[in-house]
């Protein structure tokens, strides 16, 4: 591989792919201390409960998933709502549908971070709003990240090249976008990831007729903040 490769594949990791006993497929991405999962849930599957050290945030993207963290259910229906399972707390998911279920998770354990989650675990949407003209975006908001689903619209729609403090991590989920990071351009599709460190100058546009769409992670928060709670889940 060239030094150019291994760049590009710190942007823009190469994909493995996992089967399990139960029939879920998943593609993996990592990059440093983040895992990005896309799993693909057969109808009438029950993942069961574990705990792990790392974070896990998660989001369905197609299908309905019951959703288990802690003592807390929840029915996870497309991009409506978003759950965090802070380390060591037992989460599982069950799939009592005919349809396929496909849902994006995140793991994360990184020093200094402080694991928050709301007292039921769920999140729900904190606030949509255009970013840009014509760039709907849509936030899930906690004290140490942001989820934000972003539409970038067709025919030249862009987010303009600029670097942050926060790191960012993105997947395309649907239509197509080119994504470039430290001069490094990757053609997203559905389920291509993208990781952008602190200060590593990125942007991104849409050359494509139809809009397209994208999950982008910000740690910690970027945009919004959450009021100071006085109950709240830590680990
Ligand atoms: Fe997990
Ligand atoms: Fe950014």
């Amino acid at each position: 591989m060239t030094t150019e490769q291994k760049v590009q594949e710190l942007y823009f990791p190469q994909t493995k792919k996992r089967e399990w006993d139960n029939g879920v497929i998943q593609y993996s991405t990592v990059r440093g201390d983040t895992e990005v999962l896309i799993s693909h849930v057969p109808p009438h599957t029950i993942i069961e409960p574990h705990d792990h050290p790392e974070a896990q945030i998660g989001i369905v993207l197609k299908g309905e998933l019951q959703m288990t963290v802690g003592q807390s259910t929840q029915l996870l229906t497309p991009l409506e709502s978003a759950y965090i399972a802070p380390p060591f707390v037992p989460h599982g998911a069950s799939n009592l549908t005919d349809e396929e279920v496909i849902a994006i998770d995140i793991k994360r354990l990184k020093d200094g971070e402080e694991y928050t989650a709301p007292p039921t675990y769920f999140l729900d949407i904190f606030k949509t709003r255009d970013l840009l003209p014509g760039m709907e975006v849509t936030f899930f908001v906690e004290d140490w990240m942001e989820l934000m689903i972003a539409n970038i619209p067709g025919n030249g729609g862009e987010m303009p090249f600029h670097k942050h403090r926060n790191e960012q991590i993105g997947i395309c989920i649907s239509g197509g976008y080119d994504m470039t990071i430290e001069g490094f351009t990757e053609k997203m599709e559905f389920g291509t990831t993208y990781f952008c460190d602190p200060k590593e100058d990125h942007g991104a546009i849409n050359p494509k007729p139809e809009a397209s769409k994208s999950i982008n992670l910000f740690f910690p928060p970027r945009y919004n903040r959450l009021k100071p709670k006085a109950s709240k889940v830590k680990k």
